[in-house]
């Protein structure tokens, strides 16, 4: 296949990464992990079920990260994920994790100026926005080839809520989250409608609030379930972004974009409506917001602020 998309880093979300663009056939996948052999075991597992399923993407794994060599994209997984601690039996946040994921950061991004120089990085490491932060900074890489993966997965886990409640498709609910990935993102009900009607009309305001918290609490929801985090619809929005990229489809998808002035913010990441094409983030849609919207994703804004300040970048 033409295009190549490399995983870095072979855990449950990289490796379901990789489970999901092999199935949509775009693209010849590598896995790298630096742990043992797990990305070769599981590329090769992975590229042993295309003959059953009818997919003919090749999938190779290493723990080499040279496999990453001239990647079209690089979807980064690489980090601790959000865990128990043994002794106090606590969750770190995902903000807790923010210094320990800059250093892995710092040597992926050298790896990936060192082998896939011109390839564009989807981002998918907790604390997502802070994360893009140090990507952006370690790899010099232009603002439109630095992308954070959050927008696509709170926005897939709102429609979910909405479509269940309404005993409806997916399909047809729209929608969008902004905001930062945390408990501060922002759903927009104002901006939600089911085949066109506004949801607004369809739920009322006490079931529509439920479903906006239980979308912010989203990723916690599933961490008190299983003890880690979740991957399928993690998974499930990076492949979207990948395959909007590869095959240019600019799809319009809220992601982790750099600011350099829309919505009056400066040299920050956090989620707005971005069209994802061959060259990564090919624009930002400026939607107008009204005071109360505005409000949560200044607050939003914020809440990305004080986790990039633990940074030390200028
Ligand atoms: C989530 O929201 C862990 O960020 C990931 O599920």
């Amino acid at each position: 296949m033409k295009n190549k998309v490399a995983l870095y880093g072979a855990g449950n979300v990289g490796a379901t990464t990789a489970h999901w663009l092999a199935g949509m056939e775009i693209a010849d996948l590598v896995l790298f992990d630096i742990f043992g052999q797990v990305a070769a075991g599981k590329a090769l597992d992975m590229f042993e079920s295309g003959p059953a399923i009818g997919f003919d993407s090749r999938i190779y794994g290493s723990n080499e990260a040279s496999i990453i060599d001239g990647a079209d994209v690089v979807v980064v997984t690489a980090g601790v994920p959000r865990r128990k601690d043994p002794e106090t039996g606590q969750f770190p946040s995902r903000d807790e994790l923010v210094k320990t994921n800059q250093d892995v950061m710092v040597e992926v991004a050298a790896n990936i100026k060192k082998y896939a120089p011109d390839s564009i990085v989807v981002l998918v490491t907790n604390p997502l926005d802070a994360m893009c932060h140090v990507m952006l900074n370690e790899t010099g890489f232009p603002r439109e080839r630095v992308i954070g993966q959050a927008g696509a997965l709170d926005t897939a886990r709102y429609k979910t809520f909405i479509a269940d409640e309404l005993d409806v498709s997916v399909e047809d609910i729209h929608g969008i989250v902004l905001g930062g990935h945390g408990d501060t993102m922002v759903p927009l009900p104002r901006h939600t409608s089911v085949a066109g009607i506004p949801i607004t009309e369809l739920l009322d305001e006490a079931k529509l609030d439920d479903i906006i918290e239980r979308t912010r609490k989203g990723g916690g929801e599933i961490v008190g379930l299983l003890g880690y985090s979740g991957y399928y619809a993690p998974a499930a929005g990076t492949a979207i972004m990948v395959e909007s990229i590869l095959k240019d489809k600019k799809r319009v998808l809220p992601c982790a974009v750099y600011t350099q002035g829309e919505y009056g913010y400066h040299n920050l990441f956090i989620g707005l409506p971005a069209v994802l094409g061959r060259d990564g983030v090919e624009r930002i849609i400026e939607m107008n917001l009204s005071d109360q919207e505005r409000a949560m994703l200044d607050h939003s804004a914020d809440a990305v602020r004080s986790v990039v300040e633990v940074l030390g970048y200028e």
